[in-house]
């Protein structure tokens, strides 16, 4: 199908939007169990962000779930194309300009270097949200864990699926340690010093 296609030239580019706006567009990728503290890191990232006249947009993992991806499941096939959607939805952000923060569980190593490599490198800065299984688990704040231990959930990450941790992010975060405002503000200290050429 594609060989009848060719993209056409737009007089509004990604320079002039992400100039208007007076920032440089990236994606905060954030990779963690379920039940890690992706989302509250996320939300809070955003509204500090926000505070200080950022543009910004939140892709949430339950959210874009009840919307764009409510025909995917949590087979492997559904996650990987959960998160290639992610990605190009991502990137077409990045275009627009906008500081983009995406809380997935992204559990693939393969599938987070695509969307690194669909984003770019130069705006994609992977954060590993890094808490322990039994800690998630003891948290629980959906009530999930405790359906999979009932028999109620198939394929639940880290019990039986995969979750392959990130063996290099940009930023981890180990939420034993760091409490919520700590975390953001590793994240906007991160950012303070990210533009690279
Ligand atoms: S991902 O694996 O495709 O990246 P995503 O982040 O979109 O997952 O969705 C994860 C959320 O869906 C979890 O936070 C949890 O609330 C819910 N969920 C429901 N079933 C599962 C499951 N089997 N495994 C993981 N999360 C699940």
């Amino acid at each position: 199908m594609s060989e009848n296609l060719v993209a056409h030239l737009q007089s509004v580019d990604a320079e002039y939007r992400s100039t208007l706006k007076n920032q440089r567009p990236v994606v905060i990728w954030l990779t963690g169990l379920s039940g890690a503290g992706k989302s509250s890191i996320a939300n809070a990232l955003e509204l500090a962000l926000c505070n200080v006249g950022r543009h910004t947009y939140l892709l949430d993992g339950d959210n874009i779930r009840l919307g764009l991806c409510q025909d995917l499941g949590f087979s492997d096939i559904d996650r990987v194309e959960n998160i290639r959607r992610i990605s190009e939805v991502s990137k077409l952000f990045i275009d627009a300009g906008l500081i983009v923060i995406t809380a997935f569980i992204s559990p693939f190593m393969r599938d987070r270097a695509l969307a690194r490599d669909v984003i770019g490198e130069s705006a994609f800065i992977e954060v590993f949200v890094d808490t322990p299984l039994d800690e998630c688990e003891r948290r629980d704040p959906k009530g999930l864990y405790k359906k999979v231990r009932n028999g109620l959930i198939k394929n639940f990450t880290g019990i039986d699926s995969a979750y392959e941790p990130p063996v290099s992010p940009q930023i981890r975060i180990n939420t034993l340690e760091d409490d919520l405002e700590t975390a953001v503000k590793r994240i906007l200290d991160f950012l303070r010093e990210w533009p690279i050429t």
